[in-house]
């Protein structure tokens, strides 16, 4: 296929990272999906914003939140969904990510949402359609909604994430929700600590973020605990690791165990974006604590979230 020489470049309208928004994006859509939240929730009647549009989701990496939630927002906001897997799609007969984007462009589509086991694979292809594209997360690189899901429920429970100290537990080397978290969680003016043991967590990614906050690096998830505003546990990314499973000592070193969840201080939000390993990053008492988990509220902002970033990448 000759490739289109009009689309060279990517476009304001793409969300590909929280890392390349300009300064006060991430704010304003913020304030934006906390204003669509009882809209996303079925709560009040939505405005169809986005009538008579058609929202494609290229899903080459299973998900279960995050396709079904951009389903169910560009719904809410009256547009139209095709969903489109690996399996089932040419994909599983070599056609490439780019090829099958930009057969998605030709059938008219108005938006493309991207999940690809590709780092930078969503700005790849922004860089050859000309209709919007909103990266669902692109292996090991960003996935900027679920940050923008995440800040919100920590603003809902928190305020402000203003000078707030919020440990990311986990898998950080392989873990996109942890690089666009940290990116969003420091703009926002917090302080992240990437806990984990040494091989889980990259040289320098306490140089990545930048913004009024900071990150910092500890591989003594116990010497932090009780000096937390936030905790979230992350999943090891098997299907991304280099080599061997999840070390059989990984729960007794950084599992947010019921003891260690004894040591937070009192009405501390523990969040995790899911899928949860049960028993391994965390426990079943932990994850279901009515209280202080936002496991479930984290997923119902991400329809909300999601709405907001469909509207600034249609409607605006
Ligand atoms: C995350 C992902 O796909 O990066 N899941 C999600 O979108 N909620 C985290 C994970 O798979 O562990």
């Amino acid at each position: 296929m000759t490739r289109d020489p009009r689309a060279a470049s990517t476009s304001p309208r793409d969300f590909l990272g929280i890392e390349s928004l300009a300064p006060g994006e991430l704010e304003t859509l913020l304030d934006r999906a906390e204003a669509l939240l009882p809209a996303a929730m079925g709560q009040v009647r939505s405005e169809p914003k986005l009538a008579g549009r058609v929202v494609a989701n290229i899903f080459f990496e299973d998900s279960t939140r995050t396709r079904v939630s951009f389903e169910i927002a560009a719904k809410r906001l009256g547009a139209e969904v095709v969903n489109l897997g690996a399996s089932g799609s040419s994909a599983s007969k070599g056609e490439t990510l780019v090829d099958t984007a930009r057969n998605i462009e030709a059938m008219g589509v108005d938006a493309i949402v991207v999940r690809t086991s590709i780092s930078g694979g969503a700005a790849l292809v922004a860089q050859h359609v000309d209709r919007p594209v909103i990266n669902a997360g692109d292996g090991r690189h960003e996935h900027p909604t679920q940050a923008l899901l995440d800040a919100l429920a920590l603003r809902l429970r928190l305020g402000s994430l203003a000078g707030k100290r919020i440990a990311i537990v986990g898998d950080i080397a392989n873990s996109r929700v942890a690089r666009s978290a940290a990116h969003a969680f420091v703009r926002l003016g917090a302080e992240v600590i990437a806990v984990g043991p040494p091989s889980l967590i990259p040289v320098g990614f306490d140089a990545i973020a930048k913004g009024p906050g900071k990150v910092s690096i500890t591989h003594d998830i116990d010497g932090i605990l009780g000096d937390l505003d936030a905790i979230m546990t992350l999943r090891i990314q098997l299907e991304r690791a280099a080599g061997g499973g999840i070390a059989p000592d990984y729960r007794a070193g950084f599992g947010l165990t019921s003891e260690r969840r004894a040591k937070l201080k009192p009405g501390t939000p523990i969040l995790h974006p899911g899928p949860v390993n049960r028993g391994v990053e965390i426990d079943d008492a932990v994850a279901d604590d009515v209280a202080d988990s936002v496991i479930l509220k984290q997923v119902s902002c991400g329809v909300a979230a999601r709405m907001a970033v469909l509207l600034r990448a249609i409607a605006d």
